[in-house]
């Protein structure tokens, strides 16, 4: 029986769905109309964060309400690729000196971003209980959001599949590398053998054409549907284009730079898939916004 520990007591699965079943009943609902989603990959460069960035802006532009997370806590860099310099960042929270909703600078758009330092270590090793006070703050500011996404790290490290376990939905980022389709395939089989997670959306970027996108997806699909007791919607893919390059070199994003270019084009196409489609999950097994550590 998986065991998970909680304020100091391990406790079974069995007593950790009904427990969360009854903290489901007693939140409020405002919690569960925000969509936490997480974008991460399992090799590194991929585009994670250009992604993020763009997404959100044009979920922005869309009407949500959104909030960035640079949920890669070490070595965080949405803020350089947005061209902001924030005075404060994560670092500051966990040593206390700021509250969360202090941290907040708004970017292109006007979207939010939750800034991460760069090159502080012991962001990416916090104990369980900075990583609890972090999202219970974090928990408070949902009702200000209609998304929230997270800018993960790549790989499979504990920060990595907390950050992924803790959202309501997981996209994986892959390219047509045969390594980052094996790391993807990595990062999924961990998640499901240790954290249960079972639905999985996937990006493929810097393809060269929508058929190049559908074989890797295709590939992917394959081996996990053979191997893995998890089910992954192909969700669509940005193709490769000179353009993402030319911008992160000025520090904008390119929807707002080029947004007609292939990748402006493929960006806003995935906007509306998003906002059309409902999470991979039923309403009652939406997951309380709760660091999720294993043992
Ligand atoms: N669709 C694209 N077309 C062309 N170049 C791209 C595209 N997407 C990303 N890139 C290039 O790949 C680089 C890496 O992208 P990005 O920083 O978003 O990856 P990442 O997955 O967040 O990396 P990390 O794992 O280090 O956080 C970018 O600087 C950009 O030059
Ligand atoms: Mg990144």
């Amino acid at each position: 029986m998986p065991k998970f520990e909680q304020n100091g007591q391990v406790i079974n699965l069995t007593q950790k769905r009904r427990q969360k079943e009854s903290n489901t009943i007693a939140m409020h609902t405002d919690k569960y109309s925000t969509r936490v989603i997480s974008v991460t990959s399992g090799k590194g460069g991929v585009g994670k964060t250009n992604i993020v960035a763009n997404l959100g802006y044009c979920l922005r532009k869309a009407g949500n309400r959104v909030l960035i997370f640079d949920a890669d806590l070490g070595l965080g860099n949405l803020d350089v690729l947005l061209g902001l310099a924030p005075k404060y960042n994560l670092s500051h929270v966990i040593q206390g000196k700021k509250a969360l909703s202090e941290i907040i600078v708004k970017g292109p758009g006007n979207i939010e971003i939750l800034p991460a330092s760069s090159g502080i270590q012991e962001l990416t090793s916090l104990t369980s209980s900075q990583k609890n006070d972090l999202f219970n703050e974090l928990n408070k500011l949902l009702s200000n959001y209609d998304i929230v996404l997270f800018d993960t790290a790549a790989g499979i490290s504990s920060n990595v599949l907390s950050f992924n376990a803790s959202a309501n939905e997981i996209m994986v980022v892959i390219t047509p590398e045969p390594t980052s389709i094996t790391d993807a395939y990595a990062l999924i089989k961990v998640l499901s053998i240790k954290y249960h997670e079972k639905y999985f959306r996937l990006i493929v970027n810097l393809a060269k054409n929508n058929r190049e996108a559908d074989d890797v997806s295709r590939q992917l699909c394959l081996v996990a549907d053979r191997f893995l007791d998890v089910s992954i919607e192909y969700f669509g893919s940005v193709l490769a284009d000179e353009n993402v390059k030319k911008s992160v070199c000025k520090q904008k994003i390119v929807c707002e730079m080029a947004p007609m270019t292939k990748a402006g084009r493929n960006f806003s196409e995935l906007t509306h898939k998003l906002i059309r489609s409902m999470p991979m999950i039923s309403q009652s097994e939406n997951k309380a916004l709760m660091w999720r550590d294993i043992l």
